[in-house]
């Protein structure tokens, strides 16, 4: 059986949730390999939301293995909350289908407040982050003064790792940031508090996914954000601090790549973005008004309003590109119907030139003038369409454009929310 991955493509929020939910009945094992809670993956299942923020999306699935890999970044207080609530809910009632890696660093709290004051003082450069903690926790990470999940199981280790980290966190905090200092005896009972929850969960993932994969497992490795957030290739510095592409798949869960058979990317029907930075098709207008209305564009973690504008084939040429994508998952076609014109961007006029590639030169993205090419679009409403020849001739010709430009096909369209409101055109588990 296939292992497959699905990413996200432009600037989050493509319904990664949806559609991982999905297909999940169809995977043994689902894995979240980047990224932590500024993630929020809307599932919704005969009416019911469920809002994930770090567990895999496959959870509500029972019998499945649900993996949290070491390149994830993990608050645990935000892990104990998702597992009560989903207990709550009646799911999750296995207490051995989630696993998380030992080397997954851990989101502290004064990453949170860090990120907070660092975006502050960014002042109109402000990125617009989350504040969950992100880029601070990823930093420490990488100049290895992070706690990693591992260190959790071990006190002695724990307060060790601890002194060490404190002493120079505490030196950059009154110096730099003039905040409160950290109280590392407070800190240590506070992780071994959590320590006592979670740590039933804590594993060797790489060990235990590569053994399942031996014994014939087929894998679904879970994207955040898109590949327009990516800490390289996205719209740096407005960008998150993981890599977001479907390499980081095998790096962050501690698989070759070469396990891995297909990558499938999902992208909605016109283009949203939280947060500051660049959107070169962003709509200041009435139309970007309904987009974000008719599609309720809040941001699932965060709650803000979400900017929208058309459909971005230059930045999904790069996306595509830099996935590596078999196929494409076309989500929320529902929220064009009754708009009369469709517009989707195949240029980029810049400094009087026109590109079809999306340059790395990002600060020159704050001058595009779009080229755009405009299709006919339809009246009905698609919410109840199960197949995707019962769709109105545009919105076929809208999809066929899409693949035509990106030289991709689609896999799926998604028509709603549901689970349900969904057109398989080729199951990307069915070889
Ligand atoms: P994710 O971060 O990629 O998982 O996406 P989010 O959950 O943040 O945002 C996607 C939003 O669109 C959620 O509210 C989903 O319930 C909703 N959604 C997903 N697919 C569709 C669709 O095809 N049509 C409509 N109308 N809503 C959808
Ligand atoms: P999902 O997985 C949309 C954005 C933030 C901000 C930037 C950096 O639900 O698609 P961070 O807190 O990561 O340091 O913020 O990235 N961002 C997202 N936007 N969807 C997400 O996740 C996002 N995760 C981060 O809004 O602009
Ligand atoms: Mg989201």
């Amino acid at each position: 059986m296939p292992n497959i991955v699905i990413v996200g493509t432009q600037w989050g929020d493509e319904g990664k949730g949806k559609m991982v939910d999905l297909l999940s009945e169809h995977a043994d094992v689902i894995v979240r390999f980047q990224g932590g809670n500024n993630a929020g993956h809307t599932l919704v299942v005969k009416g019911e939301q469920i809002i994930l923020h770090l567990i895999p999306s496959g959870i509500l699935h029972p019998k499945k293995l649900c993996i949290i890999g070491n390149g994830v970044v993990v608050d645990p207080g935000i892990l104990i909350e998702e597992i009560d609530g989903l207990r709550d809910k009646g799911y999750f009632k296995d207490e051995d289908s989630l696993k998380v890696s030992e080397e997954a660093n851990v989101i502290m709290p004064y990453h949170k407040s860090l990120d907070v004051l660092k975006d502050k003082a960014r002042k109109k450069g402000k990125i617009g982050t989350t504040g969950r903690g992100i880029g601070p926790a990823y930093e420490d990470k990488a100049s290895r003064s992070g706690i990693r999940m591992g260190d959790l199981k071990d006190p002695k280790r724990l307060k060790e790792r601890l002194s060490l980290v404190v002493e120079e966190k505490n030196f950059y905090i009154k110096n730099y940031l003039g905040a409160d200092p950290i109280d590392q005896k407070e800190m240590f009972e506070y992780l071994i508090s959590c320590s006592e929850k979670i740590s039933k969960h804590i594993t060797n993932t790489s060990l235990l996914l590569d053994k399942k994969i031996k014994e014939g497992a087929s894998v679904m490795f879970e994207g955040a954000q898109g590949a327009l957030l990516d800490v390289d290739h996205g719209t740096f510095p407005f960008v998150t601090s993981s890599h977001t592409v479907a390499g980081a798949a095998a790096t962050g869960s501690g698989i070759g790549p070469t396990v891995i058979d297909g990558v499938y990317g999902i992208t909605k029907a016109y283009t949203t973005r939280v947060g500051s930075g660049p959107f070169p098709t962003e709509l200041d207008d009435e139309t970007g008004d309904h987009l974000q209305r008719r599609g309720a564009e809040f941001g699932a973690t965060t709650g803000r309003k979400r900017r929208c504008g058309w459909y971005d084939a230059v930045a999904m040429a790069h996306s595509v590109r830099l996935n590596g994508l078999s196929g494409l998952i076309i989500t929320k076609l529902d929220v064009l119907s009754g708009m009369d014109t469709l517009k989707i961007c195949v240029g980029y006029k810049i400094d009087g030139e026109v590109r079809e590639d999306f340059p790395s030169d990002i600060p020159s993205l704050d001058r595009v003038e779009p080229v755009y090419i405009e299709l006919p679009g339809w009246a009905e409403d698609i919410d109840k369409v199960r197949s995707f020849d019962k769709l109105p001739k545009n919105a076929r010709d809208y999809i066929g454009k899409i693949e035509e430009i990106l030289g991709v096909p689609a896999a799926i369209v998604s028509v709603g929310p549901d689970r349900e409101d969904t057109i398989t055109i080729k199951n990307p588990f069915e070889e």
